[in-house]
């Protein structure tokens, strides 16, 4: 049994040993430097990345790290083990972590964009197959699903998550943890759902500012997906960095301990954010680096993610002068141990060299990336029926946008083994797609400018480059808008490039960058209908394009075939069925802004309370539209009252009144007239992505029981159901209008 062999081999391990199993080291490793090198030559930022990798492979042989992430590769993977195994002591293997966030060779649309397509299949199946990629290549635990709820899209990370929305929040959290980790047989890796918690809330939409959330905030919105994956079974958690409520998340007791393991039943182990431990004594928590490790192991940090000079080096000397207990670190140390023997790496710590590049290569895997991002993409608007683009008449397509044939941009943040050799951009996708008879033509357009401060995931990715360096923005819109005159229909591709989005990549502004809206308002003014397609990970001020653009399509950062995916919606070979996963706000101001807010004093006058913009967004949560058209009728309960513990059955009718099979997104909401506390005018409970044949009548049902009317309550400082009167809607959007009522009775 996996207790007896942690057992028998924690009490081998001497102090200094066991603070390595605990550590976890970044491997930068820049490539081979040649011998005679002069490493004083570069800056000392690089010399640092140059040296690091070899202290990474001393302390591996040493037995001073338990673990490595962002080896990449079979070779390097196999390299490190051999020095853990056989140079160290113990031999103990080491655990191979990384950021697999959306694929690794196969890029899959960002999270964000996952969860957009309101199916848990497609989510489930396309993090299996990450994991599949990985682990051939020796690469055993995931840092995802990040699953931070995020009600404020100037914070970069909300590309990462599944939006503003608890309950859609805990579905796609629960769906990533079964596809990344399964049964974790041997193509499947540990799931570590992050950042625990409320990373999402940081003030101002600043990264890293700290939060402070109430309880009811806190179990009613920021916990439930932490619960959804834990259940779902993942063997990790990371803590986040920022100060939760005054003290640091990753020396938190309280979040740690009482509510990780205490409330949600978590029994594997806990990481921290890279760097998180050093940066309890640089927030000004920790005295001193001894201090900040003693704490956080006491809080109930199992790991230490870092990349030089870990705080956990000094835990022998904590113990020395009585700040943390011997006994605390042998408990985190038979977490980690646990998780190594179940995933088999004292069996099997290699993965296979030869069998790694064409497990890599599978085309099934780039098709589903297709799939997956053609389920992901929101019609925002489609006026006159201008999507699908109607072949027969087209000439001539004007292809207008840097972000329309940029591969690097197409793949969206969080990629680092990619291939720009199998993505497909949008231009190249409409080129292939389209026959001989239809002319296509480019123009890169306005320049975007990348973000001022590349991150260090830049520095080290060389296909990341600057197009707006050395742009003549005069020059180059002026073509475009000729180019899109002379056409029969322009395809307008705008957003932010990928690295003004992601971690550290906060925003005041949701105006599209750099002078793209005045681009795209000459080329309306050409009379040349108009698609805008816009590729991002946030909602961006779209009120002008809304007004006069006739159709809009949300395209995220889709993938490896992104580009073809988006050829597949404009001309309609799939149909769009994917749902927005927030509230796409009018602008910036109304930040931040949410579809379950709180009745007010004057309920009559909730969208109109900034005396200059209405307070409604543009496009609601679960908003996106189709190339079918549905029509829901007879909505209706299995009984019109039910007990406080029993669960009723809703059911709607779903016809499907167009002349093309397509999918829908049934959606339910409930709000509740009166009980413990106030709650939310709505609140999604329920939702199924299902296909409809034209003409046919679907009959979907939902579950209404317990599990989704309790709810935490300060007034009761603890979960309640109330005895109460419910209002449900179930549509095809948070503004759904059919209806029907609920009695929920303490008989
Ligand atoms: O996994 C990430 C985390 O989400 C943010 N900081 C860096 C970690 C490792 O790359």
């Amino acid at each position: 049994p996996v207790d007896e062999r942690v057992a028998d081999l924690l009490w081998r391990l001497t102090l200094e040993e066991k603070a390595g199993q605990l550590t976890q080291f970044f491997y930068l490793s820049v490539g081979e430097l040649p011998d005679d090198f002069d490493l004083e030559s570069v800056p000392e930022e690089q010399r640092v990345y140059a040296e690091q990798p070899k202290m990474v492979e001393a302390a591996a042989a040493g037995g001073g790290t338990g673990s490595v992430l962002f080896a990449k590769d079979a070779a390097t993977t196999n390299r490190l083990q051999r020095l853990a195994v056989e140079q160290s002591r113990h031999g103990i293997p080491l655990l191979f972590g990384f950021d697999v966030i959306h694929g690794l060779r196969t890029v899959f649309p960002v999270p964000i964009a996952l969860a957009a397509s309101w199916c848990e299949r497609t989510i489930e199946q396309t993090q299996a197959a990450a994991a599949r990629e990985a682990r051939a290549v020796g690469i055993h635990w995931t840092f995802a699903p990040m699953v931070d709820v995020a009600r404020d899209p100037r914070w970069g990370r909300v590309l990462e998550g599944a939006g503003e929305d608890p309950f859609l929040g805990a579905a796609v959290a629960a769906a990533q943890v079964r596809g990344f980790q399964g049964d974790l047989g041997p193509d499947r890796i540990l799931s570590g759902p992050k950042h625990l918690v409320g990373y999402g809330a940081a003030r101002g939409g600043r990264d890293y500012d700290d939060v402070d959330i109430s309880d009811s905030e806190l179990w009613n919105v920021y916990l439930p997906p932490f619960r959804a994956a834990i259940e779902a079974g993942a063997r990790n958690v990371m803590s986040a960095y920022m100060d939760f409520n005054g003290v640091p998340a990753s020396a938190n007791r309280e979040l740690l301990t009482d509510t990780l393991r205490g409330e949600l039943g978590f029994d594997g182990f806990v990481v921290s954010d890279a760097s998180a431990v050093r940066s309890l004594e640089t927030q000004h928590f920790a005295k001193d680096l001894t201090d900040a490790a003693a704490r956080a192991v006491s809080a109930g940090l199992d790991m230490e993610m870092c990349m030089f000079d870990p705080a956990f080096s000094r835990l022998p000397q904590a113990v020395a002068e009585g700040k943390v207990s011997e006994e605390a670190i042998d408990q985190a140390v038979r977490r980690v141990l646990t998780a190594k023997f179940e995933l088999g790496l004292f069996e099997n710590p290699y993965a296979d060299e030869d069998a790694a590049a064409p497990t890599l290569d599978a085309v099934e895997r780039r098709e589903l990336a297709k799939t997956a991002a053609e389920r992901s993409m929101v019609l925002l608007k489609n006026e006159g029926g201008l999507l699908p683009l109607a072949t027969d008449a087209l000439q001539a397509v004007a292809v207008i946008g840097q972000l329309a044939d940029s591969k690097r941009d197409t793949l969206g943040p969080w990629v680092f083994d990619h291939r720009t050799e199998e993505t497909v951009t949008v231009l190249e996708a409409l080129r292939d797609r389209l026959d001989d008879g239809v002319r296509i033509k480019h123009a890169p357009g306005a320049g975007i400018p990348r973000r001022v401060f590349p991150s260090m995931f830049d520095r080290m990715d060389p296909t990341v480059v600057d197009t707006a360096a050395d742009h003549d923005d005069d020059t180059e819109i002026d073509r475009a808008v000729q180019l899109a005159a002379s056409a029969d229909v322009a395809v307008v591709v705008v957003g932010q490039r990928q690295n003004q989005i992601g971690e550290n990549a906060s925003t005041a502004t949701l105006e599209l960058s750099g002078r793209q809206l005045e681009q795209l308002q000459r080329i309306t003014e050409t009379g040349t209908p108009v698609v805008l397609v816009v590729m991002s990970g946030r909602p961006l001020d779209l009120r002008w394009a809304d007004e006069h653009v006739p159709a809009i399509v949300q395209a995220w950062y889709p993938g490896t075939r992104g580009g073809a995916a988006v050829a597949s919606i404009l001309l309609g070979d799939a149909s769009p069925a994917g749902r927005l996963p927030f509230s796409w706000p009018r602008h910036v101001g109304q930040l931040p802004l949410i579809y379950s807010h709180y009745r007010t004093f004057q309920p009559e006058n909730q969208a109109a309370r900034y005396f200059e913009e209405e307070s409604t967004p543009l496009y609601p949560f679960g908003h996106g539209l189709s190339y079918a058209t549905f029509e829901y009728s007879n909505v209706r309960l299995d009984r019109p009252v039910v007990g406080l513990g029993d669960t009723a059955m809703v059911s709607v009718d779903v016809r499907n009144t167009s002349d093309r099979d397509a999918d829908e997104v049934v959606q339910l909401y409930i709000h509740q007239r009166y009980g413990s506390s106030s709650r939310p005018i709505r609140e999604l409970k329920g939702f199924e992505r299902v296909t409809i044949a034209e003409g046919e009548t679907r009959t979907v049902s939902f579950e209404l029981g317990p599990d989704h009317l309790r709810y935490w309550s300060a007034a009761t400082k603890g979960y309640v159901q109330d005895e109460t009167t419910l209002d449900i809607w179930v549509g095809g959007s948070s503004v759904a209008e059919l209806t029907t009522v609920l009695e929920v009775t303490t008989s």
